[in-house]
């Protein structure tokens, strides 16, 4: 979920919608806004926030104080009544709820015996008669009020409410789901958001909340306490962001431009990190724990999504080059499994966006058994980064399509820079190998670049595929995670069934499904297991299989077996997956526009999931 709020001297109304909107990416079920003048004005529908907009119309709006709210739905389903913001039963108080209330069965009981009725299935509005309640029974302000309920609440939370009762006021607070507060000119204004896109076209000065802290603001000050009242330090930062980053810019989805971008975001991520000549490889977020990297048992690679597909390619290169054993872990299942995990263990916990809630959690977890944390994220200042003891940015810069592309390259990159790193220090590496790897490496833009220019003749092939039902990705070796990662960008835009497999466990099941329906990408580059691969292909054209294979410049082989070929150039083996995704990532963007499916923002999905 997405939360805004607004407090100073502009019409609220407008700076909410324009937040929601960015703020879109992280959940489009549902949409709100309350406004306070001498009433609270609440407008709510189910949909998008277009759908919002359409419904306040010409209303009136009036007002400089304000909440609102984009919802991914958890408790209920998405409709008008779930939608927030939920109000008070005297409807003087409303609130804003991103994450959730574990404990709000029991509240909701307690409530219920004090007579409070309840008109939707979430936890948010239970949350917000509890804090109505408080304040009823304490006599007390409404920051009072919300400090004292939240150490009664069991759950993650941002939440931002406003009253009437104390007009001019936005109380907002924090543990486990992100807020960032924009501090406007000489504190006459303040933003409130879950990210930092809505606020850098207001300011550039913020403060990224703490977990427990409840902040209070008002027309020229801003304080901050944690739970229990004690002061806490108002740290402002200066954002490193520019508008730009967060607009379409000519493209026509941003999945589309953010595939684009990967040259330049790939030759940001490398930036003073590595110079090939010198044979420089230093990821300087990460310096002070080298040791405990170069020391590690074992290192744990934690991740969801697209970062576990980065994690797994990550595997095979750490191990190749360090020859350190790694895992890579679902951070939603390790957490739950009393997993073996210490000191000694280094984790890398891996995240777009730095606030994935279970990966958030389990390093907790693994922080507290005494291994060493170190995050790889790209939202600068997010969750995940401020828990890890050092880490390393991707510098994708933001990316808004909910189909995670650049980020994936940028995480490619950094992990693979800092296995060089280690394996430099370790010396587990030769020289010549080193450099060869470097140069590789610095190489990858422009690579990027030309298989970009493919992009017509991809389309050309996602024509004749778009209406496919189901559709096979195979790899080998480093490319076995990019068949993975390409058949889950196809489900996920285009709702298309497709499934990745390592290609020589296709025998074990998959070639079941294979008829002259069927189509299979092989990403058959060249590399150690290229043979192996031409022999998968040989089985799946032994089925009547369509195969579009992904291979290497100048291959004289494949092309003559197979119905389609997209040739990417060449590049060490283990830098090929920053290589060979881009036509997947390519093929999934076009068949999901000839399907008419909502690019940027796929049905049921969100951007950054903060509830387990
Ligand atoms: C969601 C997103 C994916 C992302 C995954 C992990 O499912 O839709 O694109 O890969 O979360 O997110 P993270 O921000 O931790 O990389």
């Amino acid at each position: 979920c997405g939360i805004v709020g607004y407090l100073g001297f502009k019409e609220a109304k407008d700076i909410l919608i324009k937040g929601l909107s960015r703020l879109e990416y992280r959940g489009y079920d549902s949409s709100g806004v309350a406004i306070m003048n001498e009433n609270l004005k609440v407008f709510k529908c189910k949909g998008k926030v277009s759908d919002l907009q359409n419904l306040i119309g010409e209303q009136d709006t009036h007002g400089s104080v304000g909440i609102g709210h984009t919802r991914w739905a958890t408790h209920g389903v998405p409709n008008n009544v779930n939608a927030h913001p939920h109000l008070s039963s005297d409807s003087r108080i409303a609130l804003v709820h991103n994450g959730i209330i574990e404990n709000y069965g029991s509240l909701k009981k307690e409530l219920e015996s004090k007579g409070h009725e309840f008109y939707s299935e979430t936890d948010t509005e239970v949350l917000t008669r509890f804090i109505e309640q408080v304040q009823k029974d304490n006599e007390c302000s409404l920051e009072d009020a919300v400090r004292i309920a939240l150490t009664q609440v069991v759950g993650a939370y941002a939440i931002v409410l406003v009253s009437v009762n104390e007009p001019g006021k936005i109380v907002a607070a924090r543990k486990g789901s992100p807020l960032v507060v924009g501090v406007g000119e000489d504190k006459e204004e303040f933003f409130l958001a879950s990210d930092a896109t809505p606020i850098i076209e207001y300011t550039k000065d913020v403060v990224y909340l703490d977990d427990e802290e409840v902040v209070v603001l008002t027309k020229g000050d801003i304080t901050i306490t944690d739970i229990r009242n004690v002061a806490r330090d108002t740290y402002i930062e200066t954002l490193d962001m520019e508008l730009e980053a967060i607009e379409k810019g000519g493209y026509d989805h941003f999945m589309l431009k953010e595939i684009m971008e990967q040259p330049k975001s790939i030759e940001d991520c490398l930036r003073g990190r590595v110079i090939a000549e010198d044979l420089h490889v230093k990821l300087g977020g990460i310096q002070q724990h080298l040791p405990d990297l170069l020391n590690a048992n074992r290192i744990i690679i934690l991740a969801c999504g697209t970062s576990w597909h980065a994690g797994l390619v990550a595997e095979y290169v750490f191990e190749e080059l360090t020859r350190i054993p790694v895992e890579v872990e679902y951070a939603s299942e390790f957490r739950y499994r009393n997993p073996i995990v210490g000191k000694g263990d280094v984790i890398i916990a891996i995240s777009q966006s730095g606030e994935t809630a279970d990966t958030l959690a389990a390093i907790e977890m693994a922080k507290e058994r005494g291994a060493t944390i170190l995050g790889v994220c790209n939202v600068v200042g997010s969750s995940i980064a401020r828990a890890s003891h050092e880490g390393a940015y991707t510098h994708a810069g933001p990316e808004i399509g909910v189909a995670s592309t650049k980020a994936f390259t940028a995480q490619l990159t950094v992990l693979t820079s800092m296995a060089l790193m280690v394996a430099k220090e370790k010396k587990s590496i030769s020289e010549n190998r080193l450099s060869e790897l470097l140069r590789d490496l610095e190489q990858v833009p422009a690579k990027v670049e030309q298989v970009l220019k493919l992009d017509s003749a991809i389309e050309s092939i996602a024509e004749i595929y778009k209406d496919a039902s189901n559709c096979l990705y195979l790899g080998r070796g480093y490319n076995f995670p990019v068949a993975l990662e390409g058949a889950l960008k196809l489900k996920e835009i285009s709702y298309i069934h497709a499934e990745g497999y390592p290609a020589a466990e296709m025998k074990h099941g998959p070639i079941a499904l294979i008829d002259e329906e069927m189509p299979v990408i092989f990403i058959a580059t060249r590399d150690s297991s290229y043979d192996k691969v031409v022999s998968n292909i040989q089985e799946v054209k032994a089925r009547k299989g369509r195969v579009i294979a992904i291979v290497t410049e100048g291959d004289a082989l494949i092309p003559k077996m197979v119905d389609h070929v997209i040739e990417v150039p060449n590049i060490h083996e283990m830098l090929m997956p920053m290589i060979s995704v881009i036509p997947l990532q390519l093929l999934s963007y076009y068949i999901a526009v000839m399907r008419d499916c909502n690019v940027d923002q796929p049905r049921n999905l969100a951007k950054s999931v903060t509830v387990e």
